[in-house]
């Protein structure tokens, strides 16, 4: 690939010279994007980076343990952890409308990081994960989907901050970032993550979301892609997760009659997101993951799979 050839070099020089002995602050989230700039930025310039993971308490099972030790501990990068978690579940409270729930969820980030980056001060830069894709969509007129639902990543700069932008992956395609994350000595799986929503477990949570929710659908979300990984099928397909509806079902566990949450496990291919089908797993893959759920979730009594195809569905149930 003739632009990926000298690129990690090049960007590296490039990088100093703009940066020079100035500071830089840059959102991390977990995600493929935002790590690959990290690493790729703090090879450049070391210290001078400092990274803010917010946890919202909407994201997967041990997130924020697994960045602190991804990026933390093995890339020695500086990683400020923000346990906000409180904050983002107490203004869910009594929100079910999946719009309203984006909005507060993405407003709230911007809040947050704002306070965080602000114990920074003195910062020139904001680096922010942006690939190709990215700016292109920001370029063209929104098309339906993005009216459909109010995509937030964590675009924008605060307003007051007045920084820099540092966007070192501008050009690149995924596939491309991929091969960079991985020329970084970022971990193969780290580098194929399935994308995940800004809101993330907050619009997978169907209707009202709280603490105990979250709980119960980190842990089944969690089984599903383990047993993904496990069963070598986690890269073939584009985006798994579990979703729990608000919807409680009758069981039975041993001689107990149960009354329980019941969780949806959806799977999607694709190659643009903007058109998907579900995933054809094998059955007893799926009867393995819905006998673990079961057995190890407490509060979930009933898995269903999702075999619905977008359009006229959406990959996400909000
Ligand atoms: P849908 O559900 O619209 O999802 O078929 C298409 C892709 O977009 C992701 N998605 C989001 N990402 N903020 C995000 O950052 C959001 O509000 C959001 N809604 C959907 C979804 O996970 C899938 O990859």
């Amino acid at each position: 690939n003739w632009k990926l050839t000298g690129y990690i070099e090049r960007t590296i020089e490039e990088i100093r010279t703009k940066v020079g002995s100035d500071k830089v602050i840059l959102g991390l989230s977990g995600g493929v994007d935002s790590s690959v700039a990290a690493v790729l930025i703090h090879k450049a310039i070391g210290d001078q980076l400092q990274c803010i993971f917010v946890d919202t308490g909407l994201l997967r099972l041990d997130e924020g343990r697994k960045v602190m030790e991804n990026y933390g501990e093995h890339f020695h990068m500086k990683i400020d952890m923000v346990d906000a978690a409180d904050r983002f579940l107490d203004k869910l409270k009594g929100v079910s409308d999946p719009e309203e729930k984006r909005k507060i969820i993405g407003k709230e980030f911007v809040a947050v990081f704002d306070e965080e980056a602000h114990k920074f001060e003195g910062a020139r830069f904001l680096a922010q994960g942006t690939i190709y894709p990215d700016v292109i969509e920001s370029q063209s007129v929104k098309g339906p989907s993005a009216v459909i639902k109010s995509h937030h990543n964590v675009g924008g700069l605060p307003e007051e901050m007045k920084m820099e932008l540092l966007e070192p992956l501008r050009e690149l395609f995924k596939d491309e970032v991929r091969k960079v994350g991985e020329e970084l000595g970022i971990a193969h799986h780290l580098v194929y993550r399935h994308p995940f929503p800004g809101p993330g477990l907050g619009i997978r949570i169907l209707g009202e979301v709280d603490r105990e929710k979250v709980a119960i659908l980190q842990k089944a979300d969690d089984i599903f892609i383990e047993e993904l990984y496990k069963n070598k099928l986690y890269e073939t397909v584009s985006q798994a997760f579990v979703v729990l509806l608000p919807v409680k079902s009758v069981g039975v566990m041993g001689d107990e009659r149960t009354y329980e949450y019941t969780c949806v496990v959806r799977s999607a291919n694709t190659i643009d997101f903007m058109t998907a089908t579900f995933s054809k797993l094998p059955w007893d893959f799926l009867e393995k993951v819905s006998n673990r759920i079961i057995n190890e979730v407490q509060g979930i009594n009933r898995v269903a799979y999702d075999i619905s195809s977008k359009p006229p569905a959406t990959i996400e149930w909000e």
